[in-house]
């Protein structure tokens, strides 16, 4: 299968398997904003719920805040979002169909032999590291880049433009809308920042220590595509760790290899992930890399890990006029900490783990053709962990079935359903990622036994009904 129709295959089975649906698609969507139906949902809790436990409750000086999405409108000055917070775009004067500078040369490089392109690409990085918007422009004309919609090289300059999403807040409408203007925050990262001495001292952490949160971001992404890669709302979950100055690059180490263990955990290969090193790096970094996964798509970022130095903390100390130090009584010193964040998209997680777990499988024998869409996830992830399936509704077996689903369903998700030939019912948990069904059958009632059936190679064997809840239990650890 090529891999653009695998990434169109996943989009198409989300929808029809209820994982993903556009945002509000009976008025024809809303761009790069997508919802997530009965299954996404349990998916993508769990796999916050899976990041929350190892980056809280399994770390010992590591503790978890909610901060809210509307944040004071200076923290972001502070932060830079408001001056710093932008890409370099060029309109099609034609089409007026803007672009991001770099996607829209990525795009062409990858019409070029090898040689050529990253020749191409390292041109433009290099023009990208020095905000260079001419330069910029230049090598977009110089090698005929054409717009996709209008086919004419006739091109706006480079500007920058702010990703921020910002709002009005009070009932009260002003003369300058400047004054009740707030942003939906860019970043969960800022409320960690502002909530820093808050959490340090009524949780009398001592360095080093982290704080971690999830929750919405919002970005006026110009260029968005890749189904949920790139999107307009999205969830992030950060953690920033708070360390002494000058130790700062151990702690970047610490957390990348740390962050590349979490990801390995969820059963996923190494070849299917590289890092790589920013060489332009942020307005707050001293060193930070990705986390890339090879998606459908080629490899791409789904984990930042970046050491942001004192500049958050300074910057907000300074534009809030509040002390932002920590006595480190060790060194009988104050200073203001130095952090190194860890990022990673939900949404992206999702998707890596959707692409991941999908399977188009032909499974014809020489009497009769067949086959199957099967979505691998690891049990502690998977939306349902065990459909409970009574061959019949006749004999008692929807009872024993009932009897099950409730020993079970405090523990993880179960699913019940009588309706159908055992073997489309087997189908339909494939294709949502069911790891376990369990047939309950004639035998059942003579020696409490049933069929335990395994998504992956489908294999089937008898046990007792009462060790079913710990089969479950036993796959979902990770
Ligand atoms: N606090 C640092 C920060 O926000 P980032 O690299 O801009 O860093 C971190 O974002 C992660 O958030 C990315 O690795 C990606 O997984 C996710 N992310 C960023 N923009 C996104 C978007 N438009 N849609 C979905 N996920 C996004």
């Amino acid at each position: 299968m090529a891999n653009d129709n695998k990434l169109q295959n996943i989009i198409a089975h989300c929808k029809e398997y209820g994982f993903i649906f556009q945002s509000s698609e009976i008025y024809d969507g809303l761009s790069a904003v997508y919802d997530y139906g009965q299954y996404g949902s349990e998916l993508k809790k769990n796999i916050r719920d899976y990041w929350w436990k190892s980056m809280t409750q399994m770390q010992d000086n590591i503790v978890g805040i909610d901060a809210a999405i509307f944040m004071h409108p200076t923290v972001w000055k502070a932060s830079g979002h408001v001056d710093n917070f932008s890409d370099p775009m060029i309109d099609n004067k034609d089409s007026k169909k803007r672009y991001r500078v770099d996607h829209l040369i990525e795009g062409y490089a990858e019409t070029l032999p090898e040689a050529d392109a990253k020749s191409l690409l390292q041109k433009m990085d290099e023009l990208l590291a020095k905000d260079d918007f001419a330069g910029l422009k230049t090598l977009i004309e110089d090698n005929k880049i054409k717009c996709a919609v209008s086919g004419t090289a006739n091109w706006t300059d480079v500007r920058q433009f702010n990703l921020m999403f910002s709002t009005e807040m009070g009932a009260v409408a002003s003369d300058n809308p400047e004054e009740n203007k707030v942003y939906l925050r860019p970043e969960t990262a800022q409320g960690i920042f502002v909530n820093f001495l808050n959490v340090q001292k009524t949780g009398r952490m001592k360095i080093p220590f982290g704080i971690a949160q999830t929750g919405k971001a919002f970005r006026n992404e110009i260029v968005a595509r890749g189904f949920i890669f790139r999107m307009r709302e999205f969830e992030q979950m950060e953690m920033q760790f708070f360390v002494r100055p000058g130790t700062q690059k151990e702690w970047y180490e610490h957390w990348k290899e740390a962050r590349m263990k979490w990801h390995l955990s969820l059963g996923i290969s190494p070849e299917r992930y590289r890092f790589h090193d920013h060489v332009k790096l942020a307005h707050y970094a001293d060193a930070a890399c990705d986390i890339e996964y090879d998606f459908p798509m080629g490899f791409k970022e789904v984990e930042g890990i970046h050491s942001r130095t004192d500049f958050d903390l300074k910057n907000h100390q300074q534009y809030s006029g509040k002390k932002l130090t920590y006595f480190d009584t060790e060194l009988n010193q104050h200073y203001v900490p130095y952090v190194v964040e860890t990022s990673i998209g939900l949404d992206r997680t999702v998707m890596m783990l959707l692409s991941e777990a999908y399977e188009e499988q032909d499974l014809s024998t020489d009497e009769k053709q067949d086959s199957r869409v099967v979505l691998k996830f690891p049990p502690l992830v998977a939306p349902i962990k065990l459909a409970i399936l009574p061959l019949t509704k006749k004999d008692g077996m929807p009872e024993i079935a009932r009897q099950l689903m409730d020993e079970c369903k405090p523990y993880f998700k179960c699913f019940y359903e009588e309706k159908d030939s055992i073997g489309k019912r087997y189908r339909r948990q494939d294709a949502i990622g069911t790891p376990f069904c369990v047939t309950i059958d004639g035998q059942t009632k003579e020696d409490n036994t049933v069929t335990i059936r395994h998504r992956d190679d489908m294999t089937q064997e008898r046990v007792t009904l009462s060790s079913v809840k710990d089969i479950v239990l036993k796959a979902m650890q990770v």
